[in-house]
């Protein structure tokens, strides 16, 4: 994986503030996720050679802890919610929907960007189950048809038919 938006003189500031610092990684991980919205992988090279770290340990890290993405983010997370009430409601079913209607797995992005598809625990609204959570909006005893038609909705809105 190659980005574009690597922005040197950002990353250099980065490692130049936790240089020498021990137990740095994470916070330098940190840092260059709420620069970039991800961690890209040619920084995290760049993190590697600076520190001394092992990529291997660095990407260890990154997969270990659920608050790191290597993926960046589109602009619309879609959460479907695979809890127990959920899940006995459809969820399956609605999950696989989705990933039909956008063309990509659990925790992936939409190649435009658009959406980022991610299965999560109970989201606290249990009667409405099965849940489909787009950005903020909170969709309840949501059918495969109407998520298709609400995230189709989305992309209109968003000039990408
Ligand atoms: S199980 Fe889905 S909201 Fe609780």
């Amino acid at each position: 994986m190659t980005t574009k938006v690597i922005d040197n003189k950002q990353t250099k500031k980065i490692l130049e503030k936790f240089e020498g610092k021990k137990g740095s990684l994470i916070p330098i991980l940190q840092a260059v996720q709420e620069k970039y919205g991800y961690l890209p992988e040619d920084i995290l090279r760049q993190v590697s050679t600076k520190t001394g770290i092992p990529t291997s340990q660095i990407f260890g890290v990154t997969t270990f802890y659920a608050q790191f993405r290597l993926q960046p983010r589109g602009k619309h997370t879609v959460r479907v919610c695979h809890g127990t009430a959920c899940h006995v409601s459809g969820a399956e079913q609605l999950s696989e929907a989705i990933e039909f209607e956008l063309g990509i797995k659990d925790k992936e992005t939409t190649e435009d960007r658009l959406f980022t598809l991610e299965s999560v625990a109970c989201l606290g609204c249990c009667s409405l189950a099965p849940v489909m959570v787009v950005g903020e909006h909170t969709y309840g005893r949501c059918s495969p048809d109407k998520a298709a038609k609400i995230l189709r909705k989305v992309r209109k809105e968003e000039g990408k038919e």
